[in-house]
């Protein structure tokens, strides 16, 4: 009989979890999105399913993007039958869907039914072409972003198995050990720290970890020019300014500067965040910047 778990763990060879979690992160959106009628078309075959046959040609259009977004303003110099063909199928794919959801919002009032995304951008907005490319651009900024998210919180866990048994312990004391049952969106906010966790995962192995800008106008930063680096810097127009969120959130400068770290900066510590207040201070100061910020904020971030 096995008292800690070690036992098995040696026992189970290595999963390489990345893919399951990349497809998991891709039927939650898909189905956030599309509601449950995204597999309406279901046979017996569990390979017929409208959301593998769409994971198909979404993971391979997605792979050609990841290469031709690299190259920037000469993206169109990676291109190929392989990617267009993709990109026409998942289109079409969609578009079935966007129908389908077209046909079930007719029979039924918003009020009535869970919440099903599409539905709700059908009400705003009956152009299907349109409805289409919003739905793509969900799916692009919401899969790899949760599915990574998804990844290193596994990882986290992994290094830290007291904190496994706190965290499990929180979600048994709200919902209980039923695990079909999923918490309701106030029990969620009850999970302090649950909370406290993701904050954490986030800050050290945020999905984002570079961005980029490009200036529409001349402009300046506030700092980084000059000997000592503590004047502004020019930034003509049409610069591409690139900066990492990755370096920013294990910034070492001192705590009493805008918010950073401090030299417990590359420590995984939830306790960091005990002050609900510090989230919302470091947003501000940009020192915590997960989803960005300002009017293109991420819309997931919620
Ligand atoms: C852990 C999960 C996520 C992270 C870390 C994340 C992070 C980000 C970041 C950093 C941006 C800004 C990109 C830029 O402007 O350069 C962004 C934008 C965006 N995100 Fe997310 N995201 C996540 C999940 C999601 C999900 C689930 C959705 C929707 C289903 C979503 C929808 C969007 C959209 C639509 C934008 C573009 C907003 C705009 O340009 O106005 N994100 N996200």
């Amino acid at each position: 009989m096995q008292t800690d778990g070690t036992e098995v763990l040696h026992e189970v060879p290595a999963v390489n979890i990345k893919e399951h979690l990349l497809d998991l992160s891709l039927r939650l959106t898909t189905e956030f999105l599309l509601g449950e009628e995204a597999d309406a078309t279901a046979t017996a075959w569990e390979e017929d399913r409208w959301t593998n046959r769409f994971a198909e040609q979404f993971n391979t259009a997605f792979r050609w993007i990841a290469k031709r977004e690299r190259l920037k303003s000469f993206y169109w110099m990676i291109d190929g039958f392989e990617f267009r063909r993709a990109c026409s199928a998942a289109r079409g794919l969609v578009d079935e869907a966007v129908c389908r959801s077209m046909e079930a919002l007719k029979m039924r009032t918003a009020s009535t039914e869970t919440y099903v995304a599409l539905e709700s951008l059908l009400r705003q907005e009956p152009d299907p072409d349109i409805i289409r490319d919003q739905f793509m651009n969900l799916l692009l900024a919401g899969r790899d972003t949760s599915g990574y998210l998804l990844c290193w919180i596994f990882y986290a866990l992994s290094r830290e198995p007291d904190l496994v048994l706190t965290l499990r312990k929180e979600i048994e004391d709200a919902i209980g050990l039923d695990e079909s049952r999923t918490p309701t969106k106030i029990e969620l906010s009850a999970m302090v720290k649950l909370d406290q966790f993701i904050s954490e995962t986030l800050r050290m192995f945020p999905p984002v970890p570079i961005d980029c800008r490009t200036s529409m106008e001349a402009t300046s930063l506030p700092q980084g020019g000059g000997a000592d680096g503590s004047a502004p810097v020019l930034i003509p127009k049409g610069t591409l300014i690139a900066f990492s969120t990755f370096a920013v959130h294990r910034s070492v400068a001192s705590t009493s500067q805008c918010g950073m770290y401090g030299e417990s900066a590359s420590k995984f510590c939830i306790e960091r965040w005990n002050d609900v207040r510090s989230k919302e201070r470091r947003m501000v100061d940009w020192s915590y910047h997960p989803f960005l910020g300002g009017p293109r904020k991420c819309l997931g971030g919620e």
